[in-house]
């Protein structure tokens, strides 16, 4: 994911389900004075500064925000003010992390990142070396979208298939799980996490018009890259096809426009490390 700028401007579907999930879970974080804090997945930024930041009830030491993507983490960087925020690139699945960012965070946060990783184990060994003994950490990242699914039926259409060779890679590895919270749960344990909350959540959400929706795909989509530029609107014509035989399009009485209605499952997670 690279489209910084067009993923600050069109992430209106995520920011509204960290609202919801820091409003209704932030509160089984165990805060104290002086915490070093990290966002795992920090993207362009807006949710460590604008949602998470705030609400952070007292004097904090750091908080970090980490991200694959340079790109995303150059334009979170250049759009912070805070002397006590800092975004640096990271990638959660590799194998060998930082020693020196071993037990460093009392609390870590990942949202809407998670379901890029294909490599959970590797992923949850990580947050749980990063994490200090005592810490916590909420996470919250797709169960199950019908975008997976678009994008597996496209991946199988002539058209498109040799665009789309690995997307696999991008398909949420709990898509097609029947109870997603009981895999991860089972995983986490393994790892060495006590588990406090691991649910799973529906939800809708409603792009007020195409042009949002067609924006918030492409915003997030990683297979445009590959494809050429004269052909981006065939393809997301298709897209909106397989929405449209998803029967997620409906008409706005106001103005006679379609507005798109999407279902989609969340995992919520609260965990911590045991204290020495
Ligand atoms: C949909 S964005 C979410 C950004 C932000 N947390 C939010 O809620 O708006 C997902 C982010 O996860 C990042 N990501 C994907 N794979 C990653 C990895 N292996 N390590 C770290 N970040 C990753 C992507 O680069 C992208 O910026």
């Amino acid at each position: 994911m690279n489209q910084a700028i067009l993923y600050s401007k069109y992430n209106a579907l995520q920011k509204t389900d960290v609202n919801f999930v820091l409003e209704n879970y932030l509160r089984l974080i165990n805060w104290r004075e002086n915490d070093a804090i990290l966002d795992v997945g920090c993207g362009s930024g807006d949710v460590t500064t604008k949602l998470l930041l705030p609400r952070i009830p007292c004097a904090f030491k750091k908080l970090v925000g980490v991200d694959l993507s340079e790109e995303m983490v150059r334009f979170a960087a250049s759009q912070n003010t805070h002397p006590n925020v800092s975004f640096c690139q990271m990638n959660i699945e590799r194998k060998d992390i930082p020693e020196t960012l071993e037990e460093s965070f009392q609390h870590i946060f990942s949202f809407y990142a998670l379901h890029w990783i294909q490599e959970q184990r590797q992923a949850f060994d990580n947050l749980y070396k990063m994490l200090k003994p005592g810490g916590d950490m909420l996470l919250t990242f797709l169960a199950s979208n019908p975008i997976f699914h678009i994008y597996e039926n496209l991946a199988s259409n002539t058209k498109w298939m040799d665009y789309m060779k690995n997307a696999q890679k991008f398909i949420n590895p709990y898509q097609h799980c029947e109870q997603p919270e009981r895999v991860l749960e089972r995983l986490m344990q393994e790892v060495g996490f006590s588990i406090h909350l691991c649910t799973v959540i529906e939800r809708k959400y409603v792009y007020s018009d195409l042009d949002v929706f067609r924006k918030s795909v492409i915003a997030v989509n990683p297979f445009l890259g590959n494809i050429p530029e004269n052909m981006h609107n065939d393809y997301l014509m298709d897209f909106i096809s397989e929405v449209r035989n998803l029967n997620f399009l409906e008409c706005n009485d106001n103005n006679n426009e379609e507005r798109v209605r999407v279902p989609y499952k969340l995992l919520v997670v609260v965990a911590s490390k045991q204290s020495r």
